[in-house]
């Protein structure tokens, strides 16, 4: 189901792109988001000038991160709100470049998205570059922040939890709760996908948590009884690798998610975490980079390969393939499309070897379907 776009993008039928390669697919998509570029005065608008001079202002005590590319700060703005300023580093001009890029792919997968779907992401202000580049290059957008709720990278969060056996909540969680939460971070990917855009670097320090997890100790007692009480919500940030696809987007005929085996080796223990992604209208198969949060979200929920010969249903032992068929049905739900049967089976295939290998009572699971 495509998304409404919001602002001045043009309509998705007129960009007659049926007969182009990828490639010229990509540019003609990058032209378009280009041309959309005057901004609708509903648009938040900063300047390179307001940018560095908010960026300045929030000094180095307000970085909350730094990389290869730059580092980024956050801010009050006298008018109340909270801002994120990213500075790119300006070596051999990339730094302009950079800063463009991901102020385009940003803007054009917010303009494309609807308001639920917004939530999974900052707000992009509509960046002029006005200044020289040698005076920086910077991107402005909303920070993201719930009262009552911290914002922690995925990688912050899972260390913290697994870093104690006084912690592990998340594996006191109920099934179901888990189950949600894997479902949640596949709906979050078809917020970008809907966008049709693939992210491109979804790891564990650009997807974030917004949540009421008790980071501190002293918070701890509030969770003891109730492992469930525990809310996490899925958010995606830094837009720099991301490719935004040309239109008309999602096909609405194509009934099943498409994935690629190309990747893949043969054997189905590469297949059942294959990429998957969607057809757009010609019929191309447009698939995320696989990316590591499933196969992280398994040792933070689950205990990883624990013994089964206990277990009494595939639902006491879970397995990593259970959690990514839990995220790509949450994918697939979101965008109403069905699993393709094979990569279905492989998964399948997938967790029963790995249950038997547990000694789990049955050897795998015989006719019943794992953990539904
Ligand atoms: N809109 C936002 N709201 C809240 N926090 C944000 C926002 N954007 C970025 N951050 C935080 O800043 C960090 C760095 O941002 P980002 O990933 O966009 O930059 P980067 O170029 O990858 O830098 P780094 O190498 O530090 O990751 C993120 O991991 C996240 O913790
Ligand atoms: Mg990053």
């Amino acid at each position: 189901m495509a998304s409404k776009a919001n602002g001045p993008l043009p309509p998705l039928t007129d960009l007659k792109c049926a007969k182009l390669s990828p490639e010229q697919k990509r540019q003609k998509a990058a032209a378009a988001a280009d041309g959309a570029g005057a901004a609708s005065s509903a648009e938040w608008k900063v300047t390179q000038a307001e940018a560095k001079a908010w960026f300045v202002a929030a000094g180095e005590a307000n970085t909350i991160g730094q990389g290869a590319y730059g580092e980024t700060r956050k801010y009050l703005l006298p008018s109340g709100r909270w801002v994120v300023v990213k500075e790119f580093i300006a070596i051999g001009g990339f730094g302009r470049e950079g800063a463009q890029r991901e102020a385009k792919a940003h803007l054009a997968v917010w303009r494309r998205s609807d308001e639920l779907c917004r939530q999974c992401m900052a707000e992009p202000a509509a960046m002029s570059f006005e200044t020289n580049p040698n005076e920086g290059s910077y991107t402005v957008q909303s920070l993201i922040r719930a009262d009552g709720m911290t914002l922690q990278t995925f990688e912050e969060l899972r260390d913290t939890d697994l870093e104690s056996a006084s912690r592990l909540l998340m594996h006191q969680m109920s099934t179901e709760k888990k189950i949600d939460i894997c479902k949640a971070y596949g709906a979050m990917r078809a917020c970008i996908a809907k966008a049709h855009t693939t992210h491109d670097d979804l790891h564990s320090g650009n997807v974030l948590c917004l949540t009421n997890y008790p980071m501190d100790d002293a918070q701890l007692p509030l969770y003891a009884e109730n492992k469930d009480a525990i809310v996490i919500e899925w958010r995606v940030v830094d837009w720099g690798k991301a490719v935004v696809y040309d239109e008309p987007g999602l096909d609405p005929d194509a009934q099943e998610l498409c994935w690629h085996s190309a990747d893949c080796t043969k054997t189905h223990d590469a297949t059942y975490n294959a990429g998957y992604g969607y057809v757009d209208g010609d019929e191309d198969c447009i698939v995320e980079a696989q990316d590591q949060i499933p196969t992280q979200l398994y040792p933070l929920l689950f205990e990883e390969d624990s013994d089964c010969s206990q277990a009494k249903t595939a639902k006491d032992c879970v397995t990593v393939a259970d959690v990514f068929r839990w995220v790509r049905e949450g994918f697939a739900n979101a965008l109403n499309k069905r699993i393709p049967a094979d990569l279905a089976a492989a998964t399948e295939r997938k967790a029963r070897e790995d249950r038997a290998e547990r000694k789990f009572p049955d050897g795998g699971g015989g006719g019943a379907s794992s953990v539904t």
